[in-house]
C-alpha cells in the first residue's frame, strides 16, 4: 500500500516500480503516474465503476490494461438514489435538523410539506446498469419513467418511455442522473438546463459531481428556479460549494452511494479477481470497454 503525505502531490512523487496498481477513485492515474510505474505495468485496477481518474489515453497507449468494478454496486447506488429521492421530496434532513435543534412545536398542518411522489415523472438521464436498476424500483412509488437518450432513437427501455433530454427537463418531476463524466457530460446540468426544469422539480445526482455546474445550481436554487436538489457527489470533492451548505432545500451526502458492507466488499474482491487473472495471463474479467 502507497501513502501520500501530502494530499496535494501528485501520485508520480510516491509511486514505484510496479506490475499492477490497485487505486480508488479518488486517486488520479495521470500519464506521469502510469510512467512512474515504469515499463512493466500491465494493469491498473479501479476499485470503482466511473474510472474518470484514470488516464485511459495515456494507459493503452503503453499497453496497460484497466479494469473497473461494475455490477456489484448497481444495487446498493439504485437504492441510495431512491433514499435521497424520498429524502429531498420529503424533507427528512430539514424534519430532523428542526427536531435536533429543540425547536420544533409539535405537529402542525402545514409543517414541512414536500411532494408525494405517485402519479409523478421519473426522469432518468443515462440508461446503463445504475439507471435502469433505478427506473426498476419506481413502480412502487406509482412512478411513470423517462429516460434521456442523446440520439435520435426512441425505442423504449425496460418498457420506459425515451425522450430527448430537453423534454424529460421540461416534464419530470424528479431528474435523476447517471451517466458517466466525460467531455460530454461535464456540466451537462448547468443554467440551460436548470431553466428547463419545472419550479417544482428536484435534481438528483449519484453520478460524477462535474456533471452539474454546482455555481448554476447554487444560482437556480437561489432563484427558486427548482425545489430542492440531493447530493451524493461534488465538483472538488472533498469540498462542497459553500452556497449548497447554507440551502435547507438540499439534500448532501458525503459520495456513499455504494456503501453497503456487501457492496464494498464485492468490489475489493473484483478489483483482485481482475488482478489475480491478469497476473496468471488470463484476460482481464472486467475491463473497461473500448471507447
Ligand atoms: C464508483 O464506483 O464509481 C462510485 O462512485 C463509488 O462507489
Amino acid at each position: 500500500m502507497i501513502e501520500k503525505r501530502d494530499d496535494a502531490a501528485p501520485w508520480a512523487s510516491v509511486i514505484p516500480p510496479s506490475d499492477v496498481l490497485v487505486c480508488l477513485l479518488t486517486d488520479t492515474i495521470d500519464a506521469a503516474a502510469i510512467d512512474a510505474a515504469g515499463p512493466d505495468l500491465r494493469l491498473i485496477a479501479n476499485v470503482a465503476v466511473g474510472y474518470n481518474n484514470i488516464d485511459l489515453a495515456a494507459a493503452r497507449a503503453r499497453g496497460v490494461i484497466v479494469t473497473n468494478t461494475p455490477g456489484v454496486l448497481t444495487n446498493a447506488t439504485a437504492e441510495f438514489t431512491w433514499a435521497l429521492i424520498l429524502a429531498v421530496t420529503r424533507r427528512l434532513t430539514e424534519g430532523e435538523r428542526l427536531l435536533r435543534s429543540g425547536r420544533w412545536r409539535g405537529w402542525a398542518l402545514d409543517l414541512l410539506t414536500g411532494m408525494e411522489l405517485s402519479g409523478k415523472q421519473l426522469g432518468i438521464i443515462g440508461a446503463g446498469r445504475i439507471g435502469r436498476a433505478v427506473a426498476a424500483k419506481a413502480g412502487a412509488f406509482g412512478m411513470r419513467v423517462a429516460f434521456a437518450a442523446r440520439d435520435r432513437r426512441r425505442d423504449p427501455i425496460d418498457g420506459h418511455a425515451v425522450v430527448s433530454l430537453d423534454e424529460l427537463l421540461v416534464r419530470s418531476d424528479v431528474v435523476s442522473l447517471h451517466v458517466p463524466l466525460t467531455d460530454e457530460t461535464r456540466h451537462l446540468i448547468g443554467r440551460k438546463a436548470l431553466t428547463r426544469m419545472r419550479r417544482t422539480a428536484y435534481l438528483v445526482n449519484t453520478s460524477r459531481g462535474p456533471v452539474v455546474d454546482e455555481a448554476a445550481l447554487v444560482w437556480a436554487l437561489h432563484e427558486r428556479l427548482i425545489a430542492g436538489a440531493a447530493l451524493d457527489v461534488y465538483e472538488r470533492e472533498p469540498e462542497v460549494h459553500p452556497g449548497l451548505l447554507e440551502l435547507d432545500q438540499v439534500v448532501l451526502q458525503p459520495h456513499t452511494a455504494s456503501a453497503t458492507r456487501e457492496t464494498r466488499t464485492a468490489m475489493a474482491e473484483l478489483a483482485v479477481r481482475n488482478v489475480a487473472a491478469v497476473l496468471a495471463g488470463d484476460p482481464p474479467v472486467t475491463p473497461v470497454p473500448e471507447p
